[in-house]
């Protein structure tokens, strides 16, 4: 039996410290002339020291679960997207399960970069749509301030701390995600990386000498792979869903820089009314950022029952996916 999965409860979470790129320039040199052409980024949210990814993660759960009117028992499986885990092991889904007390719920993390949102939410939809499950608790997560490396201009100006949930559940017939993809390009994985700290380069004397715990990153490399596979996607799922261009109401892509929007979407055609944006506020937060635009533009008002929205996102790996969703509204239809 095939099931219609959808988004039931949305959640997020920024840390509330706010980093101005003024305060960048005290850092490395670059300026907030640079920083504002170059990536459309303002300012980003940057996590408390005493704040890991799950914390951010809980804080986005518990408003998900709010917002979907459910208790944390009745999760069957809990899915965390995240590149900068509390830990190597145990997985970063089993504290956010310990913490929430989702005693019934499987937990596991996902690790597909700034694509990690979308991927977690369609690796949900499966257990939803075959029927295994009635409830996962998708979350995207990262903490990239602490593993990023603060002389580095090309990479330190990029990104933010965040998290986004979304409960995924069964949906009326019609409504959900009506097309999904996902994609990898491993030979593009020296683009974008973290060099040791894994088994193949243990953390020694060397490694920290180095700087081989920080992000390592081939901007323009990653921008042209961006660009592309972002309108590849696109079309291609909204082709998937027997849809054109026309018919999606909100394009939600991966906020990572306004010129990889413009530069795809826009070209495509796309009117910018047509497209929410926030990396001006939050900078990239990697695997949370299109769950954190989903839940600001349904928070916004910009969504509204049956509308079809697109989710793109790309990243490390590489990786890609996008998903075009039926919009149901619960809150509308509960009266
Ligand atoms: O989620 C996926 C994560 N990654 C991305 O999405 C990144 C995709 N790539 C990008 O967004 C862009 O490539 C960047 C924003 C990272 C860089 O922009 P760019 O227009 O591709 O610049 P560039 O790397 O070609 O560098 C141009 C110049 C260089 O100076 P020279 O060599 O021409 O003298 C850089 O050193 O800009 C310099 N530069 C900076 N200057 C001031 C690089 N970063 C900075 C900075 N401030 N922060």
């Amino acid at each position: 039996m095939i099931y219609s999965a959808g988004i039931i409860g949305l959640g997020k979470y920024l840390p509330e410290r706010i980093v101005t790129n003024r305060e960048l320039e005290e850092l490395v040199d670059t300026s907030d002339e640079w920083i504002t052409t170059r990536t459309g980024i303002s300012e980003r949210r940057i996590a408390a020291a005493e704040q890991a990814t799950s914390d951010l993660a809980i804080a986005a759960a518990q408003e998900a679960l709010l917002d979907a009117r459910l208790g944390a028992d009745e999760l069957d499986l809990i899915i965390v997207a995240t590149i900068s885990p509390d830990m190597i092991f145990p997985a970063t889904a089993c504290l956010v399960q310990a913490a929430l007390g989702a005693t019934k719920a499987a937990a596991f993390d996902l690790s597909a970069g700034c694509s990690g949102y979308v991927y977690a939410l369609i690796t949900a939809a499966q257990f939803i749509a075959a029927g295994l499950y009635q409830n996962v608790l998708v979350v995207g997560a990262d903490t990239l301030s602490r593993l990023t490396d603060w002389q580095d201009r090309r990479t330190c100006v990029l990104f933010g701390d965040g998290a986004a949930a979304a409960v995924v559940g069964r949906v009326p017939d019609g409504y959900g995600i009506l097309g999904s993809l996902l994609g990898a390009d491993g030979t593009g994985g020296n683009h974008l990386y973290l060099p040791a700290g894994g088994s193949r380069r243990p953390a020694s004397p060397e490694t920290l000498e180095n700087r081989e715990h920080y992000i390592k990153m081939s901007g323009p490399e990653v921008f042209k792979f961006a660009v592309k596979v972002m309108e590849e996607a696109t079309l291609q799922v909204i082709e998937q869903a027997g849809l054109t261009l026309a018919d999606i109401d909100l394009f939600v892509p991966h906020q990572a820089n306004i010129r990889i929007i413009d530069s795809s979407l826009h070209r495509m055609g796309v009117p910018h009314e047509r497209v929410f944006l926030n990396v001006d506020k939050y900078g990239n937060t990697s695997a949370a950022s299109v769950g954190i635009a989903l839940a600001e533009a349904v928070a916004a008002g910009r969504v509204h029952d049956g509308d079809n929205i697109l989710l793109v996102g790309f990243g490390a790996g590489l990786t890609w996916g996008s998903a075009v969703l039926k919009w149901y509204d619960r809150r509308q239809l509960n009266g």
